[in-house]
């Protein structure tokens, strides 16, 4: 099982501090954020990430990051050019995933306390060709992608729909996904949406409408910190955290 960590987005709502640095080495506590996401792999054995940023801050990126082993980790980092969507930013991960191989992929900005451990052990009991995403009850899901469950097989989801008016759940999709190489072949054929971005939830909709995505709810603290608000209490939750600060 490799890692992917997507840090290549411009953090927009977090202006004007981003025009000085990318959103994903912002402080949360006494760590950059990205730090959180490589550790949270770590923890479930997963050894080998990629880091898809951006040319702002690169430089900064393996200045404190460098190989990755004073972290116990194999680091590899690509650059993102063009802020085309996760699915866009995603398809960089091709080269490094060779066939048979699986990955877990995390929105740099999706903090979570919990352990991916159990999750990625189901998830690498999946056959070939599914995929899982981990979900979290929210009071505001119209911010995010939110599943409809399959009537007939509780265990999947039927489809996801983006930022939807009218939620038919509470819960949200987090940045949190799993896939095989598979996922290369669905963003192949992925078509930009109205904001002109390959979406990943067009991309889990393909395996959604194969009755192959699977689900787990995460049911600790979990925040996507892309606002000052968010970016805050991820600070205070996370703060007994990280690398060199186990819970
Ligand atoms: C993205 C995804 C959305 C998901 C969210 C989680 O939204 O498109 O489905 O719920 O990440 O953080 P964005 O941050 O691009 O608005």
């Amino acid at each position: 099982m490799k890692g992917v960590i997507l840090a290549g987005g411009t953090g927009t709502r977090l202006l004007p501090l981003t025009r000085l640095i990318n959103k994903h080495l912002l402080p949360v506590g006494e760590w950059p954020m990205i730090c959180y996401g490589i550790e949270k792999l770590k923890e479930a054995g997963i050894t080998d990430i990629l880091l898809i940023i951006s040319k702002q801050s690169a430089g900064l990126y393996t200045d404190f990051l460098g190989s990755g082993s004073d972290l116990g980790v194999r680091l590899t980092y690509k650059i993102q050019e063009n802020a085309g969507g996760i699915a866009e930013a995603l398809e960089l991960a091709r080269g490094y995933i060779v066939p048979g191989d699986r990955l877990v992929v995390l929105l740099g900005d999706n903090l979570f306390l919990e352990s991916l451990k159990p999750f990625v052990d189901k998830f690498a009991e999946q056959p070939a060709g599914s995929a899982r995403v981990l979900l979290k009850r929210v009071d505001d899901p119209e911010r995010y992608g939110v599943p409809v469950f399959d009537p007939n097989h509780p265990e999947l989801i039927s489809y996801i729909e983006e930022k939807p008016k009218h939620p038919k759940s509470d819960f949200c999709v987090t940045g949190i996904y799993m896939y095989d190489d598979k996922v290369f072949e669905h963003i192949a054929v992925t078509k930009p949406s109205s904001r002109g971005e390959l979406e990943i939830t067009d991309v889990n909709n393909l395996y959604a409408g194969e009755g192959k995505l699977e689900y787990d709810i995460l049911h600790g603290w979990w925040t996507d910190a892309g606002t000052f608000e968010s970016l805050h209490a991820a600070a205070e939750q996370m703060k007994d955290t990280g690398p060199e600060k186990k819970p």
